[in-house]
């Protein structure tokens, strides 16, 4: 009787320290994932190699959580922070003119990612072979970058706005005081641009006012908003066209100035991915700038049919990207999600590809 009752204590003993082995085990477990989860609440920091077109922003303070609500996010542009920094951010305008050079001799941290930055289309980037495995990452306005950055997108408002007075009286939805049919801003004008060649075509056959450098009638900052809002149409013609190169032409000076967009850029699928389809023309819609010269004058004189161009107005708000700052911000609010290991093997087949 004796024997097996020992034997029965011995179990028991076994039983329990293997017990408490196991719960020890889970604790010091537990501990460590926890561990883990408070080094993922680390500060992340993301060190700007250069600024971009020289345009510096001040770095004072804890500027993701201040200006953006973004936690945990550190923004230097101190090159003393390279052996520390999680993300090093190199725009590419400056890298191309060769201002401003690669740091390939300095020992690159095993978890340190490199990232290209550039919001311009494929025409102006160049070659860039040279930078075959250099970078993890890239951040442009493409949807497939690993940070995607749009020049603007729309926002729900956060209550939605009916018209005051009478709903159905239409002229309160359309913004401003319309007095010309279409209008044009543009400094840049180039005529072997595809925009020059269609405004051409266009301007045979209906009124186009056009502003900005080209016609000596620039307009300051604070007169290009109410300016444009007088006209039922902006051309928002881009300068190269590209996949989602979609840029501040349509967002603010067509969005939030309150003129509806004739767009020339991608493909009207394109758009149609990033704002609703009734909220823009596309120059492809039409056979000829002749037919959608008809069709704009019939739409400014049907009220009730161009206000349908500008119902989206109601339930989002237009919200514009200017400041680099809230752009680099936004690596922080990826980063978790983002392959750890990408690498750039061939770039210039991503980004020219
Ligand atoms: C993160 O950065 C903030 C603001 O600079 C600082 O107060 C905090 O101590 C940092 N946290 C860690 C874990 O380094
Ligand atoms: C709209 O513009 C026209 C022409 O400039 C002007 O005569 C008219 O008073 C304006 N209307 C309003 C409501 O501002
Ligand atoms: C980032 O890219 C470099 C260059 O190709 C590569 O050596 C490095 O392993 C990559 N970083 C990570 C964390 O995978």
């Amino acid at each position: 009787m004796t024997v097996p009752l020992r034997k029965l204590m011995l179990m028991l003993k076994i039983f329990i320290v293997g017990t408490c082995g196991v719960v020890l085990c889970l604790f010091f477990l537990e501990q460590r994932v926890g561990g883990g989860a408070v080094k993922q609440q680390q500060n992340i920091t993301i060190l700007l190699w250069h600024w971009p077109f020289a345009r510096t922003y001040s770095l004072v303070g804890d500027v993701c959580h201040d200006l953006y609500g973004i936690s945990g996010c550190i923004l230097t542009d101190s090159h003393a922070s390279f052996p520390d920094a999680d993300v090093v951010v190199f725009h590419h305008h400056e890298l191309k003119r060769k201002w401003v050079r690669l740091p390939l001799h300095l020992p690159r941290p095993p978890t340190q990612k490199w990232l290209w930055l550039s919001l311009e289309p494929p025409a102006s980037n160049g070659p860039l072979s040279a930078y075959d495995s250099v970078f993890n990452w890239t951040m442009s306005y493409r949807r497939d970058a690993d940070v995607f950055i749009p020049y603007g997108e729309l926002v729900p408002k956060a209550t939605a706005s009916v018209p005051v007075g009478d709903e159905n009286d239409v002229d309160n939805v359309i913004p401003g005081n319309k007095t010309h049919l279409a209008c044009w801003v543009v400094s840049n004008y180039k005529s072997r641009h595809e925009r020059s060649k269609v405004y051409q075509r266009l301007k045979q056959v209906m009124k186009v006012q056009v502003y900005g450098r080209w016609v000596r009638r620039r307009l300051s900052d604070r007169d290009l908003l109410p300016t444009i809002s007088r006209c039922f149409f902006y051309l928002a013609f881009e300068n190269s066209q590209s996949v989602d190169y979609v840029t501040e032409k349509l967002w603010r000076n067509s969005f939030q100035a309150g003129a509806v967009p004739i767009v020339l850029g991608p493909p009207r699928s394109n758009y149609e991915a990033l704002v609703p389809a009734h909220s823009f023309i596309h120059v492809d819609d039409f056979d000829s700038p002749e037919e959608m010269a008809g069709f704009l004058q019939q739409l400014a004189a049907d009220h009730q049919r161009y206000a349908s161009y500008l119902a989206w107005h109601q339930l989002h708000d237009v919200k514009v990207y200017n400041d680099w700052r809230e752009r680099l911000c936004q690596i922080c609010r990826r980063y978790h999600s983002l392959d750890p290991s990408k690498v750039y093997h061939h770039l210039d087949s991503w980004a020219n590809g």
